[in-house]
């Protein structure tokens, strides 16, 4: 399903669909099983690194198969959105609509002003005779997107939602308010430091701008990208398993638990799924070194990502039931 029903429901019941990027089989299955068991909506992301990785067709193949995987996991009316994660060019973002996605995002964010509303409208335009639906990006994200590198970020102008949503014909909007990608949001000059356990504690998301945005767009589908909270936990496994991350820092959880009950009505986690995933397969390695069969560590790696999905719905996002 595309995602219009989705948010219109997120928006009036104040929540968020999760949207979790996957890249091969155990994501997938983790995502889908945490989904059924939780009975929550989810849009499953597809990046340009991910097509790289894994193949277009084997992705969307993939995808068709989870629909089926849930409905034997016993979620009757499963609701899940195929989505095509930072297109960054129309060609590409019509391949997507052609293949079957259900949604697509095309992320002009680092285009001048009037060429990024241009873009977003001529992909609005051709996705939505196939009732397939887009997401937009506008302000700048700190960090990489995929291939968009962003040198600072710059939050969203809300004076430009209006114009930008009205004349692109969006259907969702992303926007940044101090969240990024990855696993180090930032950069430790920009954080406190907790006395007690010497970790980083990030300055806050800017509510004051979401809620000039929402007052500009009332009832507008917003996104938030950058939303993993790089549970601590997982840095500590992987550390302390022959792991090196130093001064990994995320989005704590009561800042995307309030924005979930604003407009924000997809929020975008990745980073945490692989954390989850490198720190059950360091632990393997590290506590059976005799171990070589993929199964054996890939597993536990699934069963800890069905884990993280769980946490990340039921407490952070909200969308536990609401896919009955
Ligand atoms: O927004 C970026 C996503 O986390 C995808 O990352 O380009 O490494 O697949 P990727
Ligand atoms: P994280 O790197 O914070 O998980 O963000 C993922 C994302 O925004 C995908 O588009
Ligand atoms: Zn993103």
């Amino acid at each position: 399903m595309n995602t219009r029903e989705m948010f219109a429901k997120a928006v009036d019941g104040g929540y968020a669909i999760p949207a979790f990027n996957f890249n091969n089989m155990e994501q997938l299955q983790a995502i889908i099983k945490a989904c059924a068991e939780t009975k929550s909506p989810v849009i499953l992301q597809v990046s340009s690194g991910a097509r790289k990785y894994a193949n277009q067709t084997l992705l969307r193949y993939m995808a068709e198969g989870a629909v089926e995987y849930a409905k034997e996991l016993g979620w009757e009316h499963p609701q899940i959105c195929l989505h095509l994660d930072h297109g960054d060019t129309f060609e590409l973002c019509k391949s997507c609509v052609d293949f079957g996605f259900s949604s697509v995002m095309i992320d002009g964010s680092s285009l001048p002003y009037e060429e990024n509303i241009a873009l977003t409208k001529k992909v609005v335009e051709y996705a939505h005779q196939f009732d397939v639906t887009v997401e937009a990006e506008l302000g700048v994200l700190a960090g990489v997107e995929d291939d968009v590198v962003a040198e600072e970020s710059h939050y969203t102008k809300p004076e430009e939602v209006i114009d930008f949503a009205t004349r692109s014909g969006c259907d969702s909007l992303a926007i940044s308010i101090g969240t990024s990608h990855g696993a180090y949001k930032f950069k430790p000059e920009q954080c406190t430091r907790d006395p007690q356990t010497g970790k980083l504690v990030p300055p806050p998301l800017a509510f004051d701008v979401l809620e000039e945005i929402e007052k500009k767009l009332p009832g507008f589908p917003i996104v938030l990208h950058g939303s993993s909270s790089v549970p601590q936990e997982y840095v500590d496994i992987i550390n302390s398993h022959g792991g090196n991350l130093p001064d990994a820092v995320g989005i704590p959880e009561e800042q995307l638990r309030k924005a979930a009950k604003s407009a924000v009505c997809k929020i975008n986690i990745d980073s945490d799924s692989r954390l989850a995933f490198t720190a059950a397969v360091r632990k393997v390695f590290v506590e059976k070194p005799g171990e070589f069969d993929p199964r054996k560590y890939c597993g536990p790696a699934r069963d800890e990502m069905v884990r993280l999905y769980k946490h990340k719905i039921i407490e952070v996002l909200g969308s536990d039931g609401k896919a009955e």
